[in-house]
């Protein structure tokens, strides 16, 4: 038997949209983008959306809109997808790693603060709402105002995910999501930027498509960087799915939470912050012993689980020589410890008790192999 990680939940209606698409005979941004943005926009409770073709590039022209340039600094965490620091290094500024959480594996509102603090020219900060988890808002925005920085939420793995009722991607000046096939919710590739801010999002549409409003007049130096009809048709299918999605995302996560807590001595079930609805793009142990030996054996077992991520960001190759070495003890611990297990919503009963009763037959023997 073979348990996967994640599987993309697309049913005979997205097949249907993508045909009529084809049949239409625009296939590039037109009439379906406009819809989806406009849907995707109102689903979080922002004015404005605006389509690109990844998550990568939502978060580069969101950036770009936002002012970032050479020499500025941009705060963000170190246990997350490349992506989010990479974006700020395309823009010729610096990322500023800092430390995590223990718990959510979100950014650390108190180290946050000192790292505001001891800092010069930070512009802003990327939060990244990790494995569907919604960061400490509270705090967060409290430092907001009283630093003074622009505020990015990277929502690449929280679609729908909330915080005292509000929606992600909705507390910062601007959101960014992805829709790559792994993700709660999917086009393919594609991404979205949202705000409430027509300025911004009018900058960001230049910036998605040349630079220009009009054809062929190029005001700024733009990218292209749209999302295609087909997609956009796609997202909107899959947009009207999503709550149900990740509510069967969460029973998984309650099962788990409820059979898996009991091995306390082995493990630490994901920990959700009291005021935040949790959508569990990932459902992610922290192993305290044998996680490697735990990932083969579970392997060896057709579950395929992985690592998110085996490297924090600061450790990164690409990363080395370019900034001052720093120590992230969290997000280093972290990246040895955590295991992400399948939790996607196609996942059935006897897939997530098979998942259950290996991890606690690799516990039972390990046990005795130690006595
Ligand atoms: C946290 C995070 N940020 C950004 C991205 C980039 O999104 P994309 O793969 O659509 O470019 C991802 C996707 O893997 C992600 O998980």
């Amino acid at each position: 038997m073979k348990i996967p990680l994640s599987v993309p939940c697309l049913g005979e209606v997205e097949k249907q949209a993508v045909l009529e698409v084809l049949d239409s005979g625009m296939l590039a941004r037109g009439k379906q983008v406009e819809a989806f943005e406009e849907e995707f926009a109102h689903y979080l409770g922002r004015k404005e959306a605006v389509a690109t073709n990844s998550g990568t590039s939502a978060l580069f022209v969101a950036l770009k809109a936002l002012g970032v340039q050479e020499g500025d600094k941009v705060i963000t965490t170190p246990f997350t997808f490349v992506a989010t620091a990479s974006s700020i290094l395309h823009c010729g500024a610096l990322p500023v790693f800092c430390d995590v959480d223990e718990r959510t594996c979100n950014i650390d509102p108190e180290k946050l603060e000192a790292t505001l603090k001891k800092e010069k020219g930070v512009k802003g900060v990327i939060i990244v709402h990790l494995y569907g988890v919604p960061c400490a808002m509270d705090d967060i925005l409290t430092l907001k105002e009283k630093y003074r920085f622009f505020l990015l939420e990277d929502c690449a793995q929280a679609h729908g995910a909330s915080y005292k009722g509000k929606k992600v991607g909705s507390f910062g000046e601007m959101g960014a999501f992805s829709f790559y096939p792994t993700k709660n919710m999917t086009t393919g590739e594609g991404g979205m930027v949202v705000t409430n801010d027509r300025v911004l999002a009018e900058k960001c549409h230049m910036l998605i498509s040349h630079g220009s409003k009009r054809r062929y007049y190029h005001e700024i130096l733009g990218y292209n960087f749209r999302m295609t009809d087909i997609a956009a048709a796609i997202g909107r299918v899959q947009l009207k799915k999503l709550d149900q999605l990740n509510e069967r995302r969460r029973k998984h996560a309650d099962f788990y939470n409820r059979v898996l807590s009991p091995l306390e001595d082995f493990l630490v079930t994901p920990w959700v912050p009291q005021e935040a609805v949790a959508v569990f793009h990932q459902y992610t142990l922290k192993i305290l012993r044998y996680r490697d030996e735990l990932l083969a054996f579970l392997r060896e077992q057709g579950i395929a689980c992985e690592i998110y991520y085996p490297v924090p960001l600061h450790k990164q190759p690409f990363l080395q020589g370019m900034m001052d070495e720093v120590s992230l003890p969290v997000a280093e611990c972290l990246a040895n410890r955590v295991l992400s297990i399948p939790v996607h919503p196609l996942l059935r009963e006897d897939e997530r008790q098979t998942v259950v009763d290996s991890i606690r037959k690799f516990f039972d023997e390990e046990s005795l192999r130690c006595r």
